[in-house]
């Protein structure tokens, strides 16, 4: 059985990188989650190959398009067998509900997710778009069309989660980027926080990748982060 809440992020440019980290974790105490670059280079073979290894998946593919479409890529990725995927909440409610009965479809039942405002993303950038409403309020916004229309969380930051914790559902998925363990480097990510805070403010599973794949001995720096939240 895999309840853990550590989805060790993939980023790398091939087959033979990302396996080489693969082969060095235990399925068991992680969940995986491969990206637009990973996916791109490899195909959804890769994602089979990580699912027959017993590894749940967060395929990060983040579908923005006509509902038709998205539906059917959905259905797609479904019948890969990984455990999440994700849209772009911003494709509105028709898009989103498109995705859901593209999943139901599938006779496997993961979990749809989606991805409010992008935390690349602050007022100016988002204002360029033509939207005016405050990042945090369009944050709530997305992430409530996103409960309404029936998916089963998002994708936010840390720090949004306290906000969202206190209008959404509990049971509601909470997917948290920009983590990193005490003392380890923050990298190119700014606004960071630990594991353990990170659930204390309602995060339901933690994206984490550089601590554990640049670490020296990756399954160690994960059963390390296991520890620090148990
Ligand atoms: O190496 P690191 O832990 O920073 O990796 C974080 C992962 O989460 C990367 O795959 C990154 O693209 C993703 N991500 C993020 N911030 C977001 C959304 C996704 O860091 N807001």
């Amino acid at each position: 059985m895999n309840d853990s809440k550590i989805v060790v992020a993939l980023d790398y440019a091939n087959t033979k990188e990302a396996l080489s980290l693969v082969n060095q974790l235990d399925p068991t105490q992680c969940k995986l989650k491969v990206g637009k670059e990973l996916f791109t280079a490899a195909g959804p073979a890769l994602v089979e190959q990580l699912v027959a290894k017993d590894f749940k998946v967060f395929l990060d593919l983040k579908f923005h398009d006509i509902p038709n479409t998205v539906k059917k890529a959905c259905k797609t990725a479904s019948d890969l067998g990984v455990w999440m995927l994700n849209v772009h909440a911003s494709g509105g409610s028709a898009m989103m509900q498109a995705a859901l009965e593209g999943v139901d479809q599938s006779h496997e039942n993961p979990y749809l997710i989606a991805v409010t405002v992008l935390t690349s993303m602050n007022q100016p950038t988002l204002s360029e778009t033509g939207i005016q409403t405050p990042v945090q309020e369009q944050v709530l916004r997305l992430a409530t069309l996103t409960q309404t229309a029936g998916l089963h969380g998002v994708v936010c930051s840390a720090q949004e989660a306290t906000l969202l914790r206190q209008h959404i559902n509990p049971d509601f998925l909470l997917v948290t980027p920009g983590i990193r363990p005490a003392n380890t480097s923050k990298d190119d990510q700014s606004r960071i926080v630990t594991p353990p805070d990170a659930l204390k403010l309602g995060a339901s599973y933690l994206v984490i990748g550089r601590p554990i794949t640049q670490a020296e001995q990756p399954q160690k720096a994960l059963e390390a982060i296991l520890q620090s939240i148990q």
